[in-house]
Order: structure tokens, then C-alpha cells, then sequence
């Protein structure tokens, strides 16, 4: 049978990646796929029926759904009334990513521990409650922003000028609803795991760096580079984390009934009372993919297929003892405005030493490789222990220059300061 990925970035690159090394898929196709995805047959292609249509016509016994968008907005949906195997949440259950007010209520309801918090959907009381509240806290859009639509308020005027801004259209209909939450303190991990709606298996844990300056400073973005495993998840909060989260969660979707057969990414927050759920994603996480995938010894094409097939019990991940990181390479002035169309130099020396490079925003104008958009490239490397995997990742992603790159000189800094 063949595969197909939908999307284009970092995250649906490392999935196609991982894909084409199942022995069960003959082709990989990407739907749009990106310029640096070497033997994955990219397709560009309209609408979700369209993309039903081709997958009925191309024997896809596999479709894998890359980002949020289009789970939030039913392409599982569209392609399970045609019998074809897809793999995500129906459009339902994506809302425990697509409505931050949705996965709260799930929590609360299924005890899963998180920031307390309360939504508004008028600007007038959410004011005056942030007049109330103790700073900090945290002020969110509601809907989906791309990782943008999150501000960790230290004073009370930032904490109104998020709000405000979000009330003002500052991420669309996104914003049209605000949820302000209690502020957590501690260090994030990301838990991704598979769930059938009868069982639920995590994946190897991994940790991202959102913020787009050194030493966690400066604005959020989609994540500037990742790790895995993150030393901060020992065998002790793993064993929370399933009790806590991961158990919770699948008796939730149970419970309420959601048609869930996909990985669930929670971003936890491992705080001195225990892990804490910050948000529910429901698609894998990018940058993690390209630090998890990687480490992954078994076939990923198998494992989704018996997720899809409700047999996820008989399927047992395994993981390389290595560790992975992932540096990402962005446009100079992400997460701000930045300029596109620039010429990527040293893509091929720096897979020499066995890095991986992952595209996220590139494209091909006359036969070169240009930038296009703010995450650009996603360089990866694995090695015995953390230290040389930091080495051998920056050693590679060194090798790669445009006008403007930017990189964090730090990913992985919480690993290296525990040695
Ligand atoms: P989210 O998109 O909800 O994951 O938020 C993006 C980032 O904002 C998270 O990865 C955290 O770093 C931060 N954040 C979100 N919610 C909270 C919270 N309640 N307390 C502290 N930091 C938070
Ligand atoms: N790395 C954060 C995310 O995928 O949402």
C-alpha cells in the first residue's frame, strides 16, 4: 500500500521520512509536501475531497494528518465516510486542541490536574477581572494561533493589552473568546502518545524551547528546537504523568465519546505539586517529531495502522538509546515580520556527517533552495549522550548560511545543566 502525509513542514517531513522506511509502504506521497523531501512523491492538491479522491485512486492505505488545521477543520471526517484508514481525531475531538475553552472543560471534568482558569468572550469583564487577579498570569486566545496567541503577563498592563489585543482581532475569530489561567511555574515537557480509545502508549518524551531568545527570553514561537528523551520525565513522572494524564485521558474520551484514534500531544508543566496540563495538541508536536521520530527503531507506518485499527495493545514502540536534537533555523526576525526568498547555502554538507535535515520553510526557484517562512529548517542529530548530540546538531546546522539565519546557540540547556 501506499502513504499519504498531509502538510508541509518540519513535522510532515520527518513523518514522510519515517513512512518510507516501512517495508508495508511501497510510495509516500506528500500533500504539499516541501523541496527538501528526498524520494517522497509530493502532490499538490485542493480540497479534502480532492484529497480523498486521489487517495481511493492511489491505493492509500494510510493517511496521516500533519497539522492542526485541517483535522480542526474534518478532513478525518471527510475521509472515514469513504471507508479510506486516517489517521487523527475526527473534527470533534480536534477541538481539544482547536478550543482551548473545550480541552479545560474535558480536564476539569476527567480530573486531569491544570491551571485553573476562566473564559471571556467580551472584553469589558475580562478587564476588570485581570484588575483582580494576582500577577502573573496567562492570557490565550481561545482558538488556534499558530503558537502566537499565548502571553505569559508579568504585569497587569501587558495581561490587558493581551486581552485587548486579542478582543481587537489581533488572531481573528481565534481571539473572539479569551480564556485567562493561573500562571504555572516549573519545566515543561512534552508527552505525545497514541490512543485507540481503548489503550493509550506513549511515545519517548521529548522537550521543546518556545521562546525565540537564548536563556527562554523574548516572545513565543512554534518552537525553536527540540530533544529527546528529556531527563526531566524520570521513571517517577512517567508513572504520574500515566496515572495523572495519560489514563485520565483515554477514560475522557470514553466517556464523552470521541471518535480520538491518533496521537495526543499534552504540554505539561512539571510543577511542585506535580505534572500540570498547559494544553492539549492533537497531532504531533514540531519541532519534537524531528527529535522523537528519529529515535524510533520500529515501523511507524505499523503502529498507526493499529491505532487506526483499534489494536494498539499489540504494538510495543521501541526506541534507539540515543539522544536527538533538533535545532531549528529560522528567518532573522521571526516571530516577527521577516524577509523571504532568501538563498539557503550548505544544505548538503551538513547531512555529511550523518545530521538530518528537515525543511520546514523552503521552496525551489530556479533550481536553488530559497527561504519561505519564519521556521526554515530543522537540523538533527543523534548521539550517545546529550552533550554530543548538542555537538554534533550545531556542528551541522553551523554549516548552513543565509542572509539573516538565526538559530538559539542553546537547545537542550535544561539537559546539559542536570549533567
Ligand atoms: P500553549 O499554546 O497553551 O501551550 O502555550 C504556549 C506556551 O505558553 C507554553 O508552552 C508555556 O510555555 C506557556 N504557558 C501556557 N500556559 C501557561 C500557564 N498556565 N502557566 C505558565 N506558562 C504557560
Ligand atoms: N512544539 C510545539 C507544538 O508543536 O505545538
Amino acid at each position: 500500500m501506499n502513504a499519504l502525509v498531509v502538510g508541509g513542514g518540519g513535522r510532515e517531513h520527518t513523518l514522510a521520512w519515517k513512512l518510507k522506511q516501512s517495508e508495508k509502504i511501497a510510495t509516500v506521497y506528500c500533500a504539499p509536501g516541501n523541496p527538501g523531501m528526498a524520494g517522497i512523491e509530493c502532490i499538490e492538491i485542493g480540497d479534502f475531497e480532492a484529497l480523498a479522491d486521489f487517495a481511493q485512486t492511489h491505493d492509500v492505505g494510510l493517511t496521516v494528518v500533519g497539522p492542526e488545521a485541517p483535522l480542526c477543520a474534518g478532513l478525518v471526517d471527510v475521509f472515514r465516510a469513504r471507508g479510506l484508514a486516517v489517521f487523527g481525531p475526527d473534527k470533534h475531538a480536534a477541538q481539544l486542541e482547536g478550543s482551548k475553552r473545550f480541552a479545560k472543560d474535558f480536564m476539569v471534568r476527567h480530573g486531569i490536574p491544570t491551571a485553573a482558569a476562566r473564559s471571556f468572550t467580551e472584553a469589558g469583564p475580562a478587564i476588570d477581572y485581570l484588575h483582580q487577579v494576582e500577577m502573573p498570569v496567562v492570557v490565550k486566545a481561545d482558538g488556534l494561533a499558530a503558537g502566537k496567541g499565548v502571553t505569559v503577563a508579568a504585569t497587569r498592563e501587558e495581561a490587558i493589552a493581551a486581552a485587548t489585543a486579542c478582543f481587537d482581532g489581533a488572531f481573528g475569530e481565534a481571539g473572539a473568546e479569551v480564556v485567562v489561567e493561573e500562571c504555572l511555574i516549573g519545566e515543561e515537557a512534552s508527552i505525545l502518545a497514541f490512543v485507540d480509545g481503548k489503550t493509550i502508549k506513549p511515545l519517548a518524551s521529548s522537550q521543546d524551547h518556545k521562546p525565540i531568545g537564548d536563556g527562554d527570553t523574548g516572545p513565543n514561537t512554534g518552537g525553536m528546537g527540540a530533544y529527546s528523551p528529556a531527563p526531566v520525565v524520570d521513571e517517577a513522572l512517567w508513572a504520574q504523568i500515566d496515572e495523572l494524564v495519560l489514563q485520565p485521558f483515554l477514560r475522557g474520551v470514553q466517556e464523552d465519546g470521541l471518535d480520538f484514534r491518533g496521537i495526543i500531544y499534552a504540554g505539561v508543566m512539571v510543577t511542585a505539586e506535580g505534572p500540570k496540563v498547559l494544553e492539549f495538541n492533537v497531532r504531533f508536536g514540531d519541532p519534537e517529531t524531528q527529535a522523537v521520530l528519529p529515535r524510533m527503531t520500529g515501523d511507524l507506518a505499523e503502529a498507526m495502522l493499529a491505532c487506526i485499527e483499534q489494536r494498539l495493545a499489540d504494538y510495543d514502540f521501541e526506541w534507539s538509546d540515543d539522544t536527538a536534537v533538533c535545532v531549528v533555523l529560522a528567518s532573522g526576525g521571526y516571530p516577527g515580520p521577516y524577509e523571504q526568498g532568501k538563498q539557503i547555502d550548505g544544505l548538503a554538507a551538513a547531512e555529511t556527517n550523518g545530521a538530518m535535515v528537515f525543511h520546514a520553510g523552503t521552496k525551489r526557484v530556479d533550481g536553488q533552495i530559497v527561504t519561505a517562512g519564519g521556521r526554515v529548517l530543522g537540523v538533527t542529530a543523534l548521539g550517545p549522550d546529550i552533550r554530543t548530540a548538542v555537538h554534533r546538531s550545531y556542528e551541522a546546522a553551523d554549516k548552513i548560511s543565509w542572509e539573516g539565519v538565526y538559530k538559539r546557540r542553546d537547545i537542550a540547556h535544561r539537559a546539559l545543566d542536570r549533567l
